[in-house]
């Protein structure tokens, strides 16, 4: 068999600008007791307009190659789960190349919405089975304030910019990336989906009637994520030969904490062992699971030789799983 693929390092960054639930009560209908018990945001941290998203997971990316002790000409490989990279091409990862100095690598984009990241890590691990990759980064980074109605209460109140990166390489033992499980089902597409794109071209007409931003039927994707990232939780332990109890730690995608319990609930998982971030970052996208997983091994809740458990959900609809022993 071949040898597991592990995480050396992470690194996450936001923008400073912080968001309250305040202020959002000034800008449309809502309240601050509506978000905090409906989704458990406090707040969450927007990009000025005009910033480079790129410049965003160029920061998480250097922090996450600092904790590997890793540089950037070791990189044969940069994947990014983004579906707001800073152009419509290039991919942001030939920018995120250019701007970090990897010369030696390959870089692509990859389109899975909050899946992003676990998508990434699935096709990263394989890759590096199969080219003999020896360091790889994996970055999810997400601008989603750059295509949320403004207006839309349902929407606005729940997103929030971020970017968290990893670099993989080879363990040295029978720690790593234990299994991963990658699920779509496109049938659900008009559940959460911005139309804007090559059938939509940006035009005047379509910029006014919103073509361009967030949709979503809050209620329906809520259901579909509980089912879908129980389902997929068990499939990674199954694939990996645990059981839930073999789990330390469980890092879901964060976009709303009603959510998180329904999952914990189903998998009845002892709440205690689910990381919660939340209410201070709000739905970061495909950057969720790494912003987590940083802040996890940094504050000391990941210690070495856990388990750890991390599941995602987002528009597609998309679903993945992995489970890593650190
Ligand atoms: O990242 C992956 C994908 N995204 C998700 O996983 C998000 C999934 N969905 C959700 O998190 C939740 O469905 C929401 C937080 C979006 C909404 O919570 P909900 O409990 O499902 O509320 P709802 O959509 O059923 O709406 C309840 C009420 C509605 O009013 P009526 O029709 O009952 O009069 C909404 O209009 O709440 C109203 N509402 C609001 N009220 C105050 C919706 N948004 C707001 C708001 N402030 N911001």
């Amino acid at each position: 068999m071949l040898p597991h693929n592990c995480i050396l390092g992470t690194g996450y960054a936001v923008p400073p600008r912080i968001l309250t639930n305040a202020e959002l009560e000034n800008m449309v209908d809502t309240t601050d007791q509506w978000i905090v018990e409906r989704s458990g945001i406090r707040q969450r941290h927007i990009a000025e307009p005009g910033s480079a998203l790129s410049d965003l997971a160029t920061a998480a990316a250097r922090r996450a190659l600092d904790a590997a002790d890793t540089s950037a000409e070791q990189i044969d490989l940069i994947i990014i789960g983004t579906v707001t990279g800073d152009m419509k091409f290039p991919s942001m990862a030939c920018l995120v190349q250019e701007k970090l100095g990897a010369v030696n690598a390959a870089a692509f984009d990859l389109s899975a919405a909050c899946s992003g990241f676990l998508f990434g890590l699935n096709i990263a691990d394989s890759l590096m089975q199969t080219n003999g990759y020896q360091r790889v980064l994996v970055i999810a980074a997400e601008m989603l304030s750059s295509m949320v109605n403004w207006q839309d209460r349902n929407t606005c109140v729940l997103f929030g910019d971020g970017a968290g990166a990893v670099v993989l390489g080879p363990a040295s033992d029978q720690r790593g990336l234990l299994s991963s499980y990658i699920k779509s089902d496109g049938s659900h597409h008009r559940l959460l989906y911005n139309p804007g794109g090559s059938q939509h071209p940006p035009s005047h007409e379509n910029v006014d009637s919103q073509l361009s931003t967030i949709n979503m039927e809050g209620r329906e994707v809520f259901r579909h994520a509980i089912v879908s990232m129980t389902d997929a939780l068990h499939e990674a332990l199954k694939r990996a030969d645990l059981t839930p109890d073999d789990l330390d730690l469980l890092i879901p995608h964060q976009a709303n904490i009603r959510i998180i319990e329904g999952i914990g609930k189903r998998f009845k998982i002892d709440p205690a062992k689910v990381y919660v971030n939340v209410d201070r970052f709000g739905n970061t996208s495909a950057a969720t699971i790494p912003i987590a997983l940083n802040e996890a091994l940094a504050n000391g809740r990941i210690k070495p030789g856990d388990t750890v458990g991390l599941v995602t959900f987002g528009a597609g609809l998309t679903w993945s799983s992995c489970i890593v022993q650190f």
